[in-house]
């Protein structure tokens, strides 16, 4: 095989990423998901191991094979994904760039749940899932640097910027998710870096150099910081 040798900037480093949507359950045949294929994810994970880190991805269902070089953890809804992150850490940084479902249902039924003539549709009472990234953000053993996205079809910077307070994150990474841009499930992605620095507007590229290019932004943060 042939040997990588570029410098590890990132080695004895250790990074948490999220990627790919979560799956919440309405019955065992049936459930509530975002649109992600875990591609950006799963590339961040990659090109952050490339550069010497140990990545523990937790990845939610996708299609997608586990990056090389990654110690990738499968779950499959938001409160597992919580779980997994949470006992991951302590870590120098997190990536969550996990489509997580926003709300799941109250409780799943425990059996198919059954269409009854007359009866219309099922009301589902839908309740709020546990903000991954906000948790880490807040959390005592937060890591150096916290780093998450922000899927937007509208204004975009504002809203990321909100998502940088509020979530206790260092750099939000913006992307315009409206369906004209194709970058849900495509190969492409335009991004914005927002932090407390202000903002930087990337050219469009490919997801790989998305992610080559922000596993490159988090090693020159992270080198300010002691081992
Ligand atoms: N995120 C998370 N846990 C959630 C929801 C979101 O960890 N329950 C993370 C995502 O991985 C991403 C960031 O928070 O890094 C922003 O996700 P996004 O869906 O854009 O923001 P929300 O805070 O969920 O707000 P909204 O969907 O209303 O825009
Ligand atoms: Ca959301």
């Amino acid at each position: 095989a042939m040997l990588d040798e570029r410098p590890k900037p990132l080695a004895g480093r250790r990074i948490i990423v999220t990627s790919g949507p979560t799956h919440e359950p309405i019955d065992p045949v049936r459930y509530i998901a975002n649109r992600s294929s875990g591609k950006q994810g799963h590339a961040i994970a990659a090109a952050l191991a490339r550069l010497g880190a140990d990545v523990r991805l937790v990845s939610g269902p996708v299609t997608i094979a586990d990056p090389t070089g990654v110690d990738t953890l499968h779950v499959e809804t938001a409160r597992e994904m919580r779980d997994a992150v949470e006992k991951l850490l302590p870590a120098d940084a997190a990536v969550m760039v996990a489509a997580v479902a926003d709300w799941r249902t109250e409780n799943s039924a425990g059996e198919k749940i059954k269409k009854v003539a007359g009866e219309g549709p099922p009301a589902l009472q839908m309740v709020e899932n546990p903000d991954i990234l906000a948790g880490v953000g807040h959390h005592r053993k937060r890591p150096w640097l916290v780093v998450g996205f922000a899927a937007e079809t509208q204004s975009v910077v504002e809203n990321a910027k909100a998502k940088l307070g509020k979530k206790g994150a260092d750099i939000i990474v913006a992307n315009d998710v409206s369906p004209e841009g194709g970058v849900m499930g495509g190969d492409r992605n335009r991004v914005r870096i927002v932090s407390k620095a202000g903002i930087e507007e990337w050219p469009e590229m490919g997801k790989d150099e998305v992610a080559e290019r922000l596993a490159g932004l988090i090693a020159e943060r992270l080198q300010t910081i002691e081992v």
